[in-house]
């Protein structure tokens, strides 16, 4: 169970997913890139609104593409529950809050320097 009004990044071992806001709903969707792993969560929006422009090297990812994998999760209010995917039953989970360029629209103007984002740590329960 994930709190929205703080978190909004969910760790599993090594693999970060974070919360992607489409036109109908919310998403809990893998933060890499396909091509070398870029952190999508620090994308852009292209003017179109329809895909993602890694930060790493400028690969456009279709939003539809991205929100075929994303994790299921049902959303009440301002929590959310993840399934998570299969992992090592051993493997840590963590939620945190970061800062989501990908959650922007096209023309926002905004800070991009991840170093500046406001984070903090807890725990999720797996299910
Ligand atoms: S890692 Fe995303 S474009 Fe290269």
């Amino acid at each position: 169970m994930i709190d929205l009004r703080r978190h909004n990044t969910v760790l599993v071992g090594h693999e970060r997913y974070f919360l992607f806001q489409t036109e109908t709903r919310w998403r809990m969707v893998h933060d890499r890139c396909p091509h070398r792993g870029g952190p999508l969560s620090l994308a852009r929006r292209t003017p179109d609104g329809r895909r993602l422009s890694c930060p790493w090297h400028g690969t456009k990812i279709g939003v539809a593409a991205l929100c075929r994998t994303a994790l299921p999760m049902v959303r009440s209010g301002d929590e959310a529950t993840v399934v998570l995917p299969g992992t090592s039953q051993d493997a840590p989970v963590s939620v945190i809050r970061r800062r989501i360029l990908a959650n922007l629209p096209p023309d926002a103007d905004a800070e991009t320097d991840p170093t500046d984002c406001n984070s903090s740590t807890g725990s999720a329960q797996p299910h």
